[in-house]
């Protein structure tokens, strides 16, 4: 389904990144394994994380080459769009993954903090975006693929940096998908589930919350992968602009923005009439605040 396209993941290293590098060789692209090797906060580097993920792939007769440069410049993006036009002749698909964590509560979070995930997040995947979308268009193929969390679509406490960021994502992902979608190249966002560094941190002594936290360490990063790749293929053509889910043995389809409710006056609306007509007719649609178990009122099968 992907033989012979070339691939671009970032943040292949490791987690997610790596376990879709794997796949996409095991299903013959050649890819290119894109990871500075950073903390999970995105200090300092280490060439051996993307490295040992190349040698992965060769070692299983795949084709795959590192690069180290950050996402988090247009000139970094365009030199890591470089190495896969150097060494495999093109660029078919990109795989906006890399991602850091800076969390902190929002009445303490320092400018600092919240540009660094800005930048890796949302400039990162616009300037991959941005370096490849001259050969997509020339060469009339294209595959985005990229990735949001439940910070982003639905909130947390503590990562108003990270669900800024990540609902950035999917903005950047609907809009790439109309701007691309005359050349025949698509964009579509995954929010995804697995336990890996960036979430393996956390522990809890109360037993609710600790069997649920084992019940995500079954959610593997290689759950994630098919979707990717599936995405990433010939057959997935008409699919474009949507946002997915995967969690554990579960795909998910998520719905969009759409008004849900609405009111019109033929002289326009007073301040006191807002309070006194529309919200009360308005207030037993209003979203909760609270998170998720409206969104996922289920578990997953893992
Ligand atoms: N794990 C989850 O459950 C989960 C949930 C929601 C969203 N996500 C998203 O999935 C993606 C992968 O996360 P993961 O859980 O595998 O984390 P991870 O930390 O295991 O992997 C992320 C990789 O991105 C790399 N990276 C960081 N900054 C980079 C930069 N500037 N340029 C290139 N690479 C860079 C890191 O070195 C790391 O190897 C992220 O975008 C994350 O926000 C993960």
């Amino acid at each position: 389904m992907v033989k012979d396209k070339v691939v671009v993941v970032t943040g292949a290293g490791r987690g997610i990144g790596r376990a879709i590098a794997l796949l996409f060789a095991q299903y013959g692209a050649k890819v290119v394994v894109n990871d500075p090797g950073g903390s999970p906060d995105g200090q300092g580097g280490d060439q051996k994380v993307a490295e040992q993920v190349v040698e992965e792939i060769k070692k299983a007769g795949g084709q795959a080459v590192p690069s180290f440069d950050s996402v988090d410049s247009l000139s970094g993006a365009t030199s890591i769009i470089d190495t896969a036009v150097a060494n495999f002749g093109r660029v078919d698909v990109v795989v906006n993954n890399a991602g850091i964590l800076r969390d902190r509560i929002l009445f303490k979070m320092s400018e600092e903090e919240f540009d660094a995930v800005l930048k890796v997040h949302v400039k990162g995947a616009w300037s991959m975006t941005r370096a490849a979308a001259p050969y997509m268009r020339e060469q009339k193929f294209g595959r985005i693929i990229n990735f949001t969390s439940t910070t982003g679509l639905i909130g947390q406490v503590g990562q108003v940096n990270y669900g800024t960021a990540k609902a950035g994502i999917v903005g950047l992902t609907k809009n790439t998908a109309l701007d691309m979608a005359k050349y025949n190249v698509t964009a579509n966002v995954i929010c995804p589930f697995a336990y890996t560094r960036l979430v393996g941190t956390i522990e809890s002594d109360d037993p609710v919350v600790q069997a649920r936290i084992d019940k995500f360490k079954k959610m593997t990063p290689e759950k994630i992968a098919p979707l990717v790749v599936y995405l990433a293929s010939d057959q997935a053509q008409e699919v474009s602009g949507q946002i997915f889910a995967v969690r554990g043995n579960e795909l998910v389809l998520f719905s969009q923005i759409r008004p849900i409710r609405n009111m019109q006056l033929d002289k326009g609306w007073t301040v006191e009439e807002i309070g006194e007509i529309f919200i009360p007719a308005v207030k037993n649609n209003f979203y909760p605040l609270e998170i998720s178990n409206d969104v996922f009122p289920y578990d997953p099968l893992v």
